[in-house]
């Protein structure tokens, strides 16, 4: 075993998860490399997959909507704000009112200085490498008094928790805010299950490379030998926990070697190794989701084409 695989967190976690008696797992965050990144960024291209531009086209037809609701002296911070591509219609509508400033906060430090270079003539941006509580607890540190926080957490990312953690998530954000705080969530909602499928399961097999990407990154950064042809991306729709989940099967029977993570793996012909889940939602459930969380729902805006909604949450 390598000396420093136990130190290196990516290496427990997959060791821990593909050494578990029943499903195997990895964890969804690791798709998200350079590669994986750009990948992402051309699933939201393809025409089967309308999440991102409802995202997008809602908050660009309700940001006037969405200032009204808010009080003067703004700050904004977005959890997990990629290039920022979706906010400039936010920071628009809020120059047109105030001064800008902007926490953009990811774990991409490529993806920060494309944000700061892209939003940069709309006002002050501050990028924060970190993770999304680590970065909101920064931005809480440099407010000043009078200031209101509006936290941006868009793309439907909230899906990707457990319905339990998603709410322990909304109050650990909560924890970080005052009264009068907003955070505006978007979210994708039920649909018909042949649309997820599609939007998930690409003919392009763009969303397929995204998926077999994960065991691409194990065989680069921990040595693995992972035989990707080996492997297919699968996707299953759970119709009562309302998601979509992502596996990549075993074609055969197979045994994998991961040096960096110490570990002999075995795989069973079509056995599978579960790597994200995609929670979808109803919208009343936001907004129940929202108070247990310890915020009340101010508005709620729905894409009529494909159903999303970006729903405004104020901090009680
Ligand atoms: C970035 C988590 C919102 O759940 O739709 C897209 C990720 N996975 N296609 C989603 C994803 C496969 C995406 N999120």
């Amino acid at each position: 075993m390598y000396a420093e695989a136990l130190d290196n967190e990516f290496a427990r976690e997959v060791r821990a998860g593909l050494m578990r008696s029943g499903q195997k797992t990895l964890p969804c965050c690791y798709l998200y490399d350079d590669l994986g990144s750009a990948l992402f960024e051309a699933i939201t291209w393809l025409p089967e997959y309308g999440l991102t531009r409802a995202d997008a086209r809602v908050i660009q037809a309700h940001a006037e909507d969405l200032m009204e609701c808010l009080p003067p002296d703004i700050l904004v911070a977005e959890l997990g704000s990629g290039t920022g591509t979706k906010t400039r219609a936010v920071l628009d509508q809020l120059g047109r009112r105030q001064s800008v400033i902007y926490y953009p906060i990811d774990l991409s430090v490529a993806a920060l200085e494309k944000c700061a270079q892209d939003l940069g003539s709309r006002g002050e941006v501050f990028p924060i490498e970190a993770s999304y509580l680590d970065g909101l607890r920064e931005v809480a540190a440099r407010r000043a008094p009078g200031q209101t926080l509006l936290v941006l957490f868009l793309g439907s990312t909230i899906g990707n928790f457990e319905p339990e953690a998603a709410t322990d998530f909304l109050h650990a954000v909560r924890l970080l805010l005052q009264p009068g705080d907003a955070l505006l969530l978007g979210t994708d909602l039920v649909k018909p299950v042949e649309q997820l499928q599609a939007a998930y399961d690409d003919p392009t097999g763009v969303t397929a490379a995204f998926n077999l990407n994960l065991l691409a990154r194990i065989n680069r950064e921990l040595d693995g030998d992972f035989d990707l042809r080996q492997f297919e991306h699968v996707i299953r729709y759970d119709a009562p926990a309302q998601r979509i989940e992502m596996h990549l099967r075993s074609r055969v029977r197979q045994t994998v070697a991961v040096r960096g993570a110490g570990l002999t793996v075995e795989f069973e012909a079509n056995e599978t190794v579960f790597t994200e889940a995609c929670h979808k939602f109803r919208p009343e459930q936001i907004c129940v989701m929202g108070r247990t969380a310890g915020f009340r729902l101010e508005a709620q805006w729905i894409d009529p084409e494909w159903p999303f909604a970006e729903s405004l949450l104020v901090a009680v």
